[in-house]
């Protein structure tokens, strides 16, 4: 496990390009998991911006490691946010984009995504594999959307699960446990003052920190990095 420590969203963004687009021109294809959040908006408007040119889209395969279930033109949608600032600025092939379809019914999605999963990824040991899973923390120390009073769900024996929003209610499909560290790679893209109490827990391996799903993201690979900010890692 690395961590990468930069002084603003901004620079984890410009840094996180330069690591992905490494990523893919090291490979044939590469298929990844993409994450919902702030930081990750940032990124995708900073790879459209400077870096698209340097990537052939063509072998870029992308997936969601979560999704609200809402309609794909819903403002909630994650799908939403990366086609507004990232698919809609690239030149990806629209049969290299597989949506969670959160507009389905969730228990039905988790299972019809799962197979996706099983379709479109190399199987390894049994279970599909990604190249590279993003992710983000959120300040209670969920990732994806698995949530602390549903961590259980993290060790779900397949590849997506439904889950409701500890506080809103809304449900949601989440990639597992066991789909997320069996990655060749995670990214983790944490930034804010919000988010240094849990980084602190879980990179120090503080007792507490085994109530939070994201200290559970720890790949079979071992290749997991944390990209920080200051404000997150301020307590480090
Ligand atoms: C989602 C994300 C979620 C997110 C964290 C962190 O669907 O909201 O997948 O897991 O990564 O909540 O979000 P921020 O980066 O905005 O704090």
């Amino acid at each position: 496990m690395e961590t990468r420590i930069f002084e603003s969203k901004e620079s984890v963004a410009k840094a996180f390009c330069e690591y992905l687009v490494k990523l893919i021109a090291s490979k044939p294809t590469v298929h990844i998991a993409l994450s919902g959040g702030s930081t990750p908006k940032i990124v995708f408007n900073e790879l459209a911006a400077h870096y698209s040119h340097q990537i052939d889209w063509n072998k870029v395969f992308l997936y969601w490691g979560d999704e609200r279930c809402v309609e794909p033109t819903d403002s909630e949608s994650n799908y939403k946010m990366t086609r507004d600032h990232l698919l809609s600025k690239v030149r990806i092939p629209e049969v290299n984009i597989f949506r969670i379809q959160g507009e389905n019914n969730p228990e039905s999605e988790a299972v019809r995504y799962g197979r996706v999963l099983d379709e479109q990824l190399s199987m390894v040991g049994g279970l599909p594999q990604f190249d590279l899973v993003i992710l983000g923390m959120g300040d209670d120390g969920h990732t994806a959307s698995i949530f602390p009073d549903s961590i259980a769900k993290w060790d779900a024996p397949s590849n997506c699960v439904a889950v409701a929003h500890p506080v809103s209610g809304q449900i949601r499909v989440s990639l597992t446990g066991r789909i997320i560290n069996h990655a060749k790679e995670v990214a983790f893209l944490v930034t804010g003052i919000g988010k240094a109490e849990k980084v602190q827990e879980i990179l120090q391996n503080q007792p507490s920190a085994k109530a939070y799903p994201a200290s559970l993201v720890q790949p079979e690979s071992g290749k997991l990095i944390w990209f920080l900010d200051q404000e997150a890692a301020s307590l480090l």
